[in-house]
């Protein structure tokens, strides 16, 4: 029995200082001033991180959130002495909002020269948005994907300029497939954790699809894109992902892993920031960064023609007219 423990405790213990050693830190010093950038889910966790590195490099931040930014506003602007700092609502769960918010930006910025799609849920009690869409891959995926569609002019005009996307290494875990692109959950007998896994993965999975399929079609014109997992990382995301969930076995365990593994919100911004900024990243483009080093990607999103109807198909879903096609 004692030996049991003791191999545990040693395994938790290499385990341990593996990920503190592993944790990827961008030594950018990049300058930021004269820059804008844009960063959804800017309130909280990652997304604020960012947003508060991008502020103390002088650029001009344009928080993007559905909740109130006030107080995440006013700390930013209090520990940078940046003023330039905007709070602007985005809900990601609606087109209609995505649409306003983009068209917004379009009439009162003059560039854009990052932009960070990083907002997202750990799932829905909800079925549908008002859009028929799921809502956990509408906040994740479907709006982002419609955003950077919106943005994408903007973002060429002030070339060099790069796209992040926010997938995660749960990626790997998906089930995504063109029929279930748009899951309907109330069609499905699978357990509720089960569910809400296969869909979160799923949209991580279809935004690294997105990310690398901007890259390809924005060739030749100074925007890169490139997706990132941030690592495991504590945030209020996972408060949200226990309620969903309802299982205090599964809560406990996870805050157990999270109590010896996982990195805080600033050490999880690191890859964000090292692919908004870093002169390393340079003109690379469709890569996926973990701990600030391009990572390898799931099989799947190396099959170029289902990544091309998942592209088409995500371009039906969203309303995407003409026009605004790549
Ligand atoms: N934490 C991790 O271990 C981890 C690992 C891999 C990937 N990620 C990804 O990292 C990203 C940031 O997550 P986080 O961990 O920093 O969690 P978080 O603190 O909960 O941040 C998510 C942000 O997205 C906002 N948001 C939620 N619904 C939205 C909507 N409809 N429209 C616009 N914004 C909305 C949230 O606003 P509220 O303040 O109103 O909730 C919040 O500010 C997510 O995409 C997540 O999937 C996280």
């Amino acid at each position: 029995m004692w030996i049991l423990l003791m191999s545990c405790c040693a395994v938790i213990f290499v385990v341990h200082i593996f990920c503190r050693m592993s944790r990827g830190i961008t030594r950018s010093s990049t300058c930021l001033i004269g820059k804008t950038a844009i960063v959804t889910g800017a309130n909280s966790g990652l997304g604020y991180q960012t947003a508060l590195n991008l502020a103390s490099r002088g650029c001009r931040v344009i928080m993007a959130d559905v909740a109130d930014m006030e107080n995440s506003k006013l700390n930013i602007i209090k520990h940078t002495n940046n003023h330039n700092i905007i709070a602007k609502k985005l809900d990601l769960s609606s087109l209609q909002s995505v649409r306003e918010f983009a068209s917004d930006i379009t009439k009162t910025e003059e560039e854009l020269h990052i932009l960070i799609n990083n907002a997202g849920v750990p799932g829905s009690e909800e079925n549908r948005t008002k859009d028929d869409l799921h809502p956990a891959m509408q906040i994740n995926y479907f709006g982002h994907f419609l955003l950077t569609h919106l943005l994408i002019n903007l973002l060429k005009k002030s070339a060099p300029s790069r796209i992040v996307f926010t997938s995660s290494i749960l990626a790997f875990t998906n089930n995504l497939s063109l029929a279930n692109l748009n899951f309907d959950e109330s069609t499905s007998n699978n357990p509720k954790f089960y569910r809400h896994l296969c869909i979160y993965s799923n949209s991580k999975l279809a935004l690294l699809i997105a990310s690398d399929k901007f890259a390809e079609k924005l060739k030749g014109t100074g925007v890169i894109s490139n997706s990132v997992h941030p690592g495991l990382v504590t945030t209020p995301i996972y408060d949200r992902a226990y309620s969903l969930v309802n299982s205090q076995i599964i809560e406990l365990a996870w805050r157990c892993v999270h109590f010896f593994f996982a990195k805080d919100a600033w050490e999880g911004s690191q890859s964000l920031v090292h692919a908004a900024v870093s002169k390393k990243v340079g003109n690379l483009t469709g890569k996926y960064f973990a701990d600030c080093k391009p990572f390898f990607k799931p099989l799947c999103a190396y099959d170029k023609k289902w990544c091309e109807e998942i592209w088409n198909a995500t371009e039906e879903l969203v309303h995407l007219k003409p026009n605004e096609r790549l």
